[in-house]
């Protein structure tokens, strides 16, 4: 049924060009909506296309999701209260995957908590390279269903059309599951970095034997980059053992208040991201990879 099933789709703020050239791709109508903020704060929401018995995309990639988050839900709400017949939240970068545990006594564990509350207004979640470490599926915190599209085809081919005689390498074991697929399709060595977080922006690296690779470009590969501290600190490791400025790729261009200026001005020949978050240093198209599951 799904199959047959008329769809729209909605661009939330910032994910303008993304909802264009999935609309693009697919030849799935844009929908017109008003979004805005009374002089209070508060949100009005305005639908001004159909989605009457539609299934409603809404692409809003979930980076500083606190302020996007309510806007998101009453879309959602309203998409239902007009007639859709199933809301999609497309959210190529999905927040709130990192507090997958209570690490401190007292702590929220906010994974769980915002999957439960993305659950109770969308029919179905699809995302890209969500923060999976303690949670192996998203279905362990989503209660709706949810498709995890991966980043690591478009990586590896930017990385063969611009690097010659790279070494792939993940900053911590949780990158491992994307670096290999990435090091797999871009036919090129990897190597897995131990990292250990002593801080919001501390952390401490120790690399594995690298001097088989001497001679290569150091690609660092990690699915999020927020403070840039992982990053950075893994600069500094490869200046110091005398390797080319190394490449940094990161599928979600969080990039924190200063993070990617502080990054342009660290030991780092190109900073290259995916569109699952607008930013100027999107090279790579993750849109044709999202446009065959909606
Ligand atoms: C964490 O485990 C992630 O995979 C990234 O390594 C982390 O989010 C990067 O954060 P930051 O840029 O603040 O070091």
């Amino acid at each position: 049924m799904r199959r047959d099933m008329e769809k729209i789709i909605f661009a939330l703020p910032g994910n303008e060009a993304l909802a264009e050239k999935l609309c693009n791709l697919t030849g799935i109508e844009q929908g017109q909506l008003e979004l805005r903020q009374f002089p209070d704060g508060e949100s009005l929401v305005k639908l001004l296309s159909s989605v009457e018995n539609k299934s409603a995309l809404l692409i809003c990639s979930l980076t500083q999701p606190d302020t996007r988050s309510l806007p998101l839900y009453f879309l959602g709400r309203l998409c239902k209260d007009l007639g859709a017949r199933e809301v999609v939240l497309v959210a190529p970068y999905l927040g709130y995957m990192r507090q997958d545990i209570r690490f401190h006594p007292g702590e929220a564990v906010t994974a769980s908590y915002f999957a439960e509350f993305i659950s109770g207004f969308v029919d179905r979640l699809i995302t890209v390279d969500p923060h999976l470490h303690r949670n192996k599926e998203l279905s362990d915190i989503y209660s709706v269903p949810g498709m995890n599209i991966q980043a690591a085809p478009a990586v590896a081919s930017w990385i063969k059309t611009n690097i010659r005689q790279p070494l792939i390498l993940g900053p911590d074991i949780e990158s491992k599951q994307w670096v290999s697929e990435v090091a797999l399709d871009a036919e090129a060595p990897y190597e897995v970095l131990q990292k250990s977080r002593l801080g919001d922006r501390q952390v401490e690296i120790v690399l594995p034997d690298l001097n088989a690779y001497a001679g290569r470009t150091p690609v660092l590969v990690d699915d999020i980059i927020s403070t840039g501290t992982t990053m950075k600190t893994a600069f500094g490791l490869l200046e110091f053992l005398g390797f080319k400025k190394p490449v940094c790729i990161g599928v979600h261009a969080v990039f924190s208040e200063d993070a990617y200026a502080s990054l342009k001005n660290s030991y780092v020949g190109n900073i290259v991201t995916t569109n699952t978050i607008a930013h100027e240093s999107n090279q790579i198209d993750v849109a044709p990879l999202i446009a065959v599951h909606i």
